[in-house]
């Protein structure tokens, strides 16, 4: 099975939006296994955003992340990084697909209220930023007979 890295950035959490966002991956059928609600420190924003360190936008994005409390996830599941994805909605909720989270819950790429692994190599690298094996808990969803074929 697949896992994602998920964190509802310091909007989605102000904003009430945590358990919304919660509710749409439980339904989904995917497996929560791990969460944390955490004020990030700047290493992992860091870390976490590496790719964007050298773009016009990142100390905007540096101090949004850390602006307040993220509620970080991770999600398992069948191509549980995709699925995520395409749930999220595109990067600027301006011409995300209603439906998707940004879609219905965002009008501004620089509060964009969700994070999500884009390649399960970016979710497995993230997961190791955020979470200690120790953090991460495998049991079985009772409806997973149903859901898988
Ligand atoms: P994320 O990493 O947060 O899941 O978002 P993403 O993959 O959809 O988009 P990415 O290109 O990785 O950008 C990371 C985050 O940086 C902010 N951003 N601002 N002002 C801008 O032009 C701009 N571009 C990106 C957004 O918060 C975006 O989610
Ligand atoms: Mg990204």
């Amino acid at each position: 099975m697949d896992r994602t890295f998920v964190m509802v950035k310091p909007d989605g959490v102000q904003r009430g939006l945590a358990g919304e966002i919660i509710s749409r991956f439980e339904a989904k059928g995917l497996k929560l296994v791990g969460a944390k609600l955490e004020l990030l420190p700047e290493e992992r924003v860091v870390e976490q955003y590496r790719e964007h360190l050298e773009k016009p936008f990142f100390p905007g994005l540096k101090a949004y992340i850390m602006s307040g409390p993220c509620f970080l996830m991770v999600w398992e599941g069948k191509g549980a990084v995709a699925v995520v994805r395409r749930m999220v909605g595109a990067t600027n909720p301006a011409e995300a697909a209603p439906g998707s989270i940004r879609g219905d819950f965002a009008l501004d790429i620089g509060r964009n209220v969700i994070h999500a692994s884009d390649s399960p190599e970016s979710a497995v690298r993230e997961l190791g930023i955020h979470f200690e094996a120790e953090d991460l808990v495998g049991y079985s969803r009772i409806d997973e007979p149903v859901l898988y074929e």
